[in-house]
């Protein structure tokens, strides 16, 4: 990434990364590193896609920081499976608690485990956040965390074949 863009993606995220809820988050183990670092990359990737595309990129962003914005002790009383389809919503809820979303960022949020989560992505944005979500989580399975790599590869080709207006 360019520099001019290094320094507009900071920007963007600044705001989000410095409250101390979202920094709870350096903590939290996720694909075998910390779902802090995890959620900075998704928002990097969406950044990235959504600014080449001309998309409304700035909010993208700032939801795709906070796509899976949930402790582990919030998780506590689901089970692996149902934490996997729900966290989303939770993550979704938390995020309105930290600032106001608008009906794109909602999208992305409770839609980016898509197939698997209740909402459907209705927004390029969405889809784009959904896609870079799962390319993002095969590369650091395949690089802190072998396992689950085979589901997530099932997931992100059913997403990318399923991308719709
Ligand atoms: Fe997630
Ligand atoms: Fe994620």
């Amino acid at each position: 990434m360019s520099l001019n863009k290094t320094y507009e993606f900071n920007d963007i995220i600044r705001d989000i990364i410095d409250k101390k809820e979202f920094q709870q988050l350096k903590d939290e183990l996720h694909h075998g590193i910390s779902r802090y670092h995890h959620c900075i990359r998704v928002a990097k990737g969406t950044y990235y896609i959504t600014k080449k595309f001309n998309l409304n990129y700035e909010n993208a962003t700032k939801a795709a920081l906070l796509h899976d914005f949930y402790t582990n002790e919030q998780m506590k009383d689901f089970n692996s499976k149902e934490a996997f389809r729900l966290h989303p919503d939770l993550a979704l809820e938390n995020a309105k608690n930290l600032l106001g979303l608008d009906k794109l960022q909602e999208n992305i949020i409770a839609s980016h485990m898509f197939p698997v989560c209740k909402e459907k992505p209705k927004y390029i944005e969405a889809w784009v956040t959904s896609i870079v979500d799962k390319g993002v989580a095969i590369y650091e399975m395949y690089r802190y965390k072998a396992s689950l790599v085979m589901g997530i590869w099932i997931l992100f080709i059913f997403n990318i074949i399923s991308i719709q207006k």
